[in-house]
């Protein structure tokens, strides 16, 4: 199935992971017991890890329907599997039955997933979690920063040092001129205008002038400004795996799996456009909303019109947290008296923003 223009095939698997920072949307959401919550499915990793915070409900929605049968895989294999066979089946720790794991919790999938992941036998046998077509391409990316950098450098910069030895290890060893030009050739200016993205027509919110001049930027931050342990983004960006088993997100942890497997009943996966599953919902209803970058894939009047949405669905005080990573999409000026931006706290997410890649990360609080 093909959407409009150059949109990718709907049943395709894109993300196998999520790839934003869910101590973003944590922050933003303040969840509290009870709460209801919507969120983009994508990889499903930030959705489960929302769980962990007490929500009554969660309304997982993605247009792609693929998006949602990894989703409530992930889902059946936490309640029937046990932690080590669950990362296993994730491909965080080795094994060799994998297809077995898969074979147990096939009477728990309906008949619509187990189609879709019978088709899929190769990417369970290794493990699923870098096996979508981001993580494919990030395994590429790695290969040929692993190339221009030498595998020795891209290892000290992972060795365990203060923010002060980070800073001058990057300055001194890592930030070649090799390492900047990659960012010319992967962000030709050329190449991105015949898709229609000229840097002319932008406003870079970190004072850019180009993709490349920003996007190096942004991966200067993370690897110079923001402390390198703990960001499990830049090791998988750079390594294509998790450090170890406890950098990872809070919903691999062992310790949090028994939570888990008790709330994973709160989630509901629902395949439609976003703006069309808030159309079918009441008035009043959400205490937050965790958007992705989902704004800059819908033209401006598409995405004005979800806000709209937005605020009729969500409870007063409710809250909102929605990234851009190219195109700048904002809340309509109409609307900023109602859906207001904290721009403290939204100051303080890009500061923070492990996984560095957006040019926005914002956060609103909703006044009725
Ligand atoms: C916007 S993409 C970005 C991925 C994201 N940065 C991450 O780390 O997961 C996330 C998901 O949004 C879904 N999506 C895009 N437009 C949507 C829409 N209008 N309604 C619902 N889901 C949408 C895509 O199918 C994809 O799975």
């Amino acid at each position: 199935m093909k959407t409009e223009k150059s949109q990718v095939a709907l049943s395709k698997l894109i993300f196998t992971m999520n790839w934003e920072d869910p101590l973003s949307d944590i922050k933003t959401l303040n969840i509290k017991k009870g709460d209801v919550l919507m969120t983009i499915s994508s990889g499903g990793c930030n959705t489960l890890e929302f769980l962990l915070h007490d929500p009554g409900k969660i309304y997982a929605v993605d247009i792609n329907q693929a998006q949602n049968h990894l989703l409530n895989l992930k889902k059946v294999a936490i309640k029937h599997l046990n932690h080590d066979e669950f990362i296993q089946l994730m491909g965080i720790i080795a094994g060799n039955n994998n297809l077995d794991l898969y074979d147990r919790i096939i009477p728990y999938l309906d008949e619509a997933c187990v189609d879709f992941w019978n088709t899929k036998k190769d990417l369970i046998k290794k493990g699923i979690l870098m096996g979508g077509r981001y993580e494919r391409f990030v395994l590429l990316a790695k290969k040929v920063i692993g190339f221009l950098q030498g595998k020795g450098r891209v290892r000290r910069l992972f060795e365990p040092k203060d923010l002060e030895s980070q800073k001058e290890f990057f300055d001194s060893t890592f930030n070649t001129w090799r390492f900047r030009k990659m960012f010319d050739l992967l962000f030709n200016k050329r190449r991105l205008a015949k898709r229609g993205l000229s840097a002319d027509y932008f406003h870079f919110d970190d004072g850019s002038k180009s993709f490349a001049e920003s996007f190096y930027s942004r991966a200067r931050k993370a690897m110079r400004d923001i402390p390198i342990v703990g960001n499990y983004f830049l090791h998988l960006y750079l390594r294509g795996a998790y450090r170890d088993l406890d950098e990872v997100p809070n919903y691999l942890k062992e310790e949090n799996f028994e939570t888990l497997k008790e709330r994973v009943d709160r989630i509901e996966c629902v395949t439609m456009d976003a703006k069309e599953w808030m159309i079918s919902m009441p008035d009043n209803s959400l205490d937050g909303l965790s958007l992705s970058n989902i704004c800059e894939l819908k033209s401006e009047e598409d995405s004005n019109e979800l806000f709209d949405q937005v605020l009729r669905i969500s409870k007063n005080n409710g809250r909102c947290c929605f990234r851009n990573l190219m195109i700048p999409r904002e809340v309509p000026e109409y609307l900023e008296d109602s859906i207001i931006k904290d721009e403290e706290l939204s100051a303080q997410l890009i500061a923070e923003d492990r996984s560095f890649v957006y040019s926005k990360v914002a956060a609103y609080e909703i006044a009725k």
